[in-house]
């Protein structure tokens, strides 16, 4: 493993030097980004530096822990102590073992999501073929509800059926009493190399439940051949200017022959999916962030009310009625289609609306969400999936090896590259090979500088009490069968059990 990891980090494609073009804004961003962490820059090289160095630390003291020997002074004694130095400094450098031949359950993405089911497997049985193990992969539901749901299943019989669970950037204080602490087995160095935010979210009570895998962000997906036709020059900068445009793009749609045509389409089912959406528009009108840092709850205030009736007024405008029962991909199937004008989505529908087969190919783009009036904020609800180790596997030195194959370097850049999933490793953040490669990201670099995260670490295991609340209400709201201030009066009951 050792060995593999020196390799890794002495590539000389990953050791990256700070490339020209991506200067600025790219350092605003990723300063925000890493809570002014310091940027990866030639961080590769420092921690090539750090490893061998510490290495070469252990290699010596564990040589002066050896007792006095007389026979250093013969020269059989010296060969003798040089070969035990040389292997023990072999065995730190050679790959852990562990018995190959098992088999590892892994609840990866899902098949129903893009093509992120197919990547996900293949890498999975790639590393399978390489360590002479066995994957058998459980796709996940394509909804993230629906996920966390089976996944309690499992945790809560101890289940020793899944050993590696792919979990949501959100559920680390439900996850925790059924995972492995993966400081036990990454070492400081590695853990080091991740986007230290991301740790911290992932950590609990001082026990790392998951190791980040990818990062997600809320985009604006709009139709630039469609703006340009109907004369828009940019995309729209706040929420009633994207309802203006959507509803003129609509109408011109629908009467040149297209009766299906909508104007905006976003994730309304009451899941997670809505919460996501739900903070981006309370967050970019002022209304915060539902329960604050400081375990304050925020959601009855006018700015959330008017966030909510603003989303209330497009359905059944410029978004379908059913847009209540949508999920991202019932979204992504009308946009990929040709059938909107504006979508609310992550950026795994990017590469696959850039794909050549797809019909907008070519005619679309990505900037951030829109702000909730001129004085609103920009808010791109903070997503993102990690890698956790079952606390009932059976076989988790094989399970963690698997975790960090594909968290390692060579393995998140083809996922960057191939599917646009944004990396959690600082330093792929410098690598000239990807930042020309993530195929949305020269577009919207502003887009992870405003990103909000969901309320999770202050409600921990009750996340997901919160979420159905928030979710079970403005579905409602957006349906019609409640008011927004109503709403957010059950949401605020249900938010103040938990943090009272
Ligand atoms: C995306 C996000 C995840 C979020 C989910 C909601 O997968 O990465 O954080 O909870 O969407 O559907």
């Amino acid at each position: 493993m050792l060995r593999t990891h020196a390799r890794r980090l002495s590539n000389p494609k990953l050791t990256a030097e700070n490339p020209a073009k991506w200067s600025a804004v790219r350092r605003v961003w990723l300063l925000r980004l890493c809570h002014r962490e310091r940027s990866g820059k030639g961080g590769t090289n420092q921690a090539e530096k750090e490893l061998t160095r510490n290495h070469l630390q252990w290699f010596i003291v564990a040589m002066k822990g050896f007792p006095p020997m007389n026979c250093l002074n013969d020269s059989f004694g010296r060969n003798a102590v040089q070969l035990l130095g040389v292997l023990f400094l072999v065995s730190l450098l050679t790959p852990r073992h562990f018995a190959s031949g098992e088999t590892i359950r892994f609840a990866g993405d899902s098949d129903l999501v893009g093509d992120n089911g197919r990547w996900t497997r293949e890498v999975a049985e790639e590393w399978a073929k390489k360590t002479n193990n066995t994957v058998e992969y459980v796709s996940r539901p394509a909804d993230a509800t629906a996920t966390l749901q089976l996944y309690l299943q499992y945790w809560g019989s101890k289940s020793a059926d899944v050993d590696v669970y792919m979990v949501d950037v959100i559920w680390q204080g439900i996850a925790a009493p059924h995972a492995v602490d993966l400081k036990k087995y990454f070492k400081e160095e590695e853990i080091k190399q991740f986007f230290s935010h991301s740790v911290a979210n992932n950590t609990v009570n001082g026990r790392l439940v998951s190791i980040p895998w990818f990062i997600d962000a809320g985009l604006l997906y709009y139709r630039t051949d469609l703006l340009e036709k109907y004369g828009y020059k940019a995309p729209p900068k706040t929420w009633e200017e994207l309802a203006e445009m959507a509803k003129k793009i609509q109408e011109g749609e629908r009467a040149s022959g297209n009766p299906e045509f909508q104007g905006f389409v976003f994730q309304g089912k009451p899941s997670e999916s809505l919460t996501c959406n739900v903070v981006e528009w309370i967050y970019s009108y002022g209304g915060g962030t539902v329960i604050d840092p400081h375990k304050k709850v925020t959601i009855n205030n006018p700015d959330a009310i008017k966030a909510l009736e603003t989303a209330k007024s497009w359905v059944g405008t410029i978004a379908p009625k059913n847009v209540t029962t949508y999920g991202e991909e019932e979204a992504r199937n009308i946009w990929q289609s040709g059938n909107a004008a504006f979508m609310r989505n992550w950026p795994y529908a990017y590469s696959l609306s850039a794909d050549p087969k797809s019909p907008i190919s070519g005619k679309f783009d990505v900037t951030v969400l829109p702000k909730g009036g001129d004085n609103g904020d920009n808010a791109a609800c903070l997503g993102g999936w990690q890698l956790m180790v079952s606390g009932y596997s059976k076989v988790p030195n094989a399970s963690v090896d698997l975790v960090r194959y594909l968290t390692s370097p060579e393995i998140q850049k083809k996922h960057a590259i191939e599917l646009g999933l944004l990396p959690t490793l600082r330093a792929l953040y410098s690598d000239p090979d990807l930042l020309g490669k993530i195929p949305w990201f020269k577009n919207a670099p502003d887009i992870l500088i405003n990103t909000v995260a969901r309320p999770s670490t202050v409600t921990g295991g009750s996340y997901n009490q919160l979420s159905s609340g928030l979710f079970e209400n403005v579905n409602k709201v957006l349906s019609g069968e409640e008011s927004a201030n109503d709403a957010v009066l059950q949401i605020e009951r249900v938010a103040k059990r938990i943090v009272p």
